[in-house]
């Protein structure tokens, strides 16, 4: 999930201007939780708290560790088959369903480890492979595994129950932990936090290779990125990095066909500038609000204009302001659930997922995956703050490259989400320049039927695609489980419905 930070109006006042907005919209609590704080080290106490509204409170602020699993010196991937009790039916129609837990010594590092979890499909080990990244930046993909779209979810007690929308179901799905300090991923030396996409690109790329070469048999499979929030950045930066890996003939070929980033942030600009119609259509804000506002909706697109390619100042700066604005429309939309306008934020959790660190910090679950004592981060506040100069960069520039190459593309979105909301993907897909780009315009938005009820609207034209899917916030696959899990199959079998009369043919 992402987890775009909450800077308070009071914080922006003090290192922007104090005439930006009208101070009465300063909410008196946050007033003060903003001057106890280091404004010099906003972004972490507002990832602290974005950590603490999902009630997490891992133990270290990033994984740096001495370590230990997974040193084995002269191998690159440490990994190992497990097995957890788990209630209910898996479904599974292979005989040796295979789990696996590893460890890879990224290759350009000075000592860093990352963690995955590979779990073989239920269905047939010739199903496409899926790698899923969770956003934050700075939570563990475990969250999904859990919460969302993995084989199993844990129930009160802490027992597994399978998951009968896992996305294992359709696929050879991985889940891993990173950018590296992330839930059980590592290193020794603090040097190898990640601070821009470039990093964190290569690292995926140089762990997928490690993992063909430990697993030859799925590299000829078909190959899909997918993810969620700050993933909208991650998603695109890694296929590139595959693309240019392929093209140069580098390590194994990746057979990559596509990539699908839900709720995800990709291109700022845009993305910023449709909060406050957003939250005008959703009656969060009304028009007098909007029309106050507006000052700093141009603040922010002049401060992300600004943020160039190296990052530094500018880059934080924008992300300052324009969360800021952000900000300033929670401040008048009160206590609701950035993440799904339909919910209140309880007691200040908008999510409970304290579960999974109890789960996870269990020592026969310890054992079964191999991660001896290392702590589990559940979301990194400092991995986090190291990636904000990369916050307001747009992802979106290398997207045309795949549409034009066949690779496809599918950005969906639930309804409900205002941090990442589909109005805002909705334009920056529009907004795409490729050749396909009046087709994809002239699309209709056709139902996206399961179960004989309309689950969302589908627009696609070529390797095209973008999904509205209703009832559904931030986290499609915890929200609508049935429907994410179609959608995905779907998608990578080429059947997203694209007019009424192929839907019908495509659901008989
Ligand atoms: C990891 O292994 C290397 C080589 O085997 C060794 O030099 C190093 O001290 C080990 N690091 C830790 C933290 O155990
Ligand atoms: C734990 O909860 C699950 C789901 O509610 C239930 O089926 C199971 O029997 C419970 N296990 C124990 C040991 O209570
Ligand atoms: C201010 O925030 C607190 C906690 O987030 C909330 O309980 C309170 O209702 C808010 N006050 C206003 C005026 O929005």
């Amino acid at each position: 999930m992402a987890f775009p930070l909450f800077l308070s109006l009071f914080q922006l006042l003090l290192i922007t201007s104090p005439t930006l907005i009208p101070f009465a919209y300063a909410n008196e609590s946050h007033r003060k939780l903003s001057l106890s704080s280091s404004t010099l080290n906003f972004p972490k106490a507002q990832a602290e708290r974005l950590i603490r509204q999902l009630n997490l409170f891992p133990e270290l602020e990033i994984n740096i560790s001495p370590g230990h699993p997974g040193n084995l010196s002269g191998s690159r991937i440490v990994e190992k088959q497990f097995s957890l009790s788990c209630l209910g039916d898996s479904g599974a129609t292979v005989e040796d369903l295979g789990h696996h837990a590893g460890y890879y010594k990224l290759q350009h590092s000075k000592d860093a480890r990352m963690f995955y979890l590979f779990f073989e499909s239920r269905k047939s080990k010739s199903d496409p492979v899926v790698i899923w990244l969770t956003g934050g930046p700075g939570c563990s993909s475990e969250l999904a595994l859990f919460y969302e779209n993995g084989p199993f979810k844990i129930a009160n007690n802490l027992s597994l129950i399978w998951n009968d929308y896992g996305w294992d179901k359709v696929s050879n799905i991985i889940f891993v932990d990173q950018p590296i300090g992330t839930g059980f991923s590592y290193s020794s030396d603090k040097s190898d936090i990640r601070h821009n996409e470039e990093e964190v690109s290569n690292d995926l790329y140089d762990f997928l290779q490690a993992f063909f070469e430990e697993h030859p048999q799925y590299a000829k499979n078909d190959f899909y990125i997918t993810g969620e929030s700050y993933a909208g950045h991650y998603i695109p930066a890694f296929a590139s990095r595959i693309q240019r890996g392929n093209k140069g003939k580098e390590g194994t070929g990746i057979n990559l066909k596509g990539i699908a980033i839900g709720n995800g942030l990709t291109n700022p600009e845009i993305q910023y500038q449709a909060y406050t119609q957003y939250a005008l259509d959703n009656k969060l804000i009304t028009q007098a609000d909007a029309n106050t506002l507006s000052p700093l909706v141009s603040q922010c697109q002049q401060a992300i204009k600004s943020c160039g390619p190296d990052g530094g100042t500018s880059c934080r700066q924008a992300y300052s302001i324009c969360n800021g604005l952000f900000n300033s429309i929670l401040e008048i939309a009160g206590n609701i659930n950035y993440y799904d306008i339909r919910k209140q934020c309880i007691s200040n959790l908008c999510y409970d997922f304290s579960n999974m660190e109890k789960f996870l910090n269990e020592k026969s679950v310890r054992d079964a995956l191999g991660v001896g004592d290392i702590e589990f981060v559940s979301c990194s506040g400092d991995v986090y703050q190291a990636l904000i100069t990369d916050w307001m960069r747009n992802l979106e520039v290398g997207v045309p490259a795949f549409l034009e190459d066949g690779v496809k593309v599918l950005v969906y979105a639930g309804e409900c989400d205002l941090i990442c909301n589909w109005l805002g993907n909705s334009r920056w897909v529009h907004a795409i320049e490729w050749s396909g780009q009046k087709d994809f315009e002239a699309a209709p938005d056709v139902p996206f039927v399961v179960d004989s009820v309309e689950a969302g609207l589908h627009k696609g034209h070529g390797p095209l695609s973008f999904l509205k899917v209703h009832d559904a916030g931030h986290m499609v696959p915890m929200d609508q489980p049935k429907a994410s899990l179609v959608m995905i199959e779907k998608w990578m079998q080429g059947t997203l419905p694209v007019t009424g009369i192929a839907d019908k043919l495509s659901t008989q």
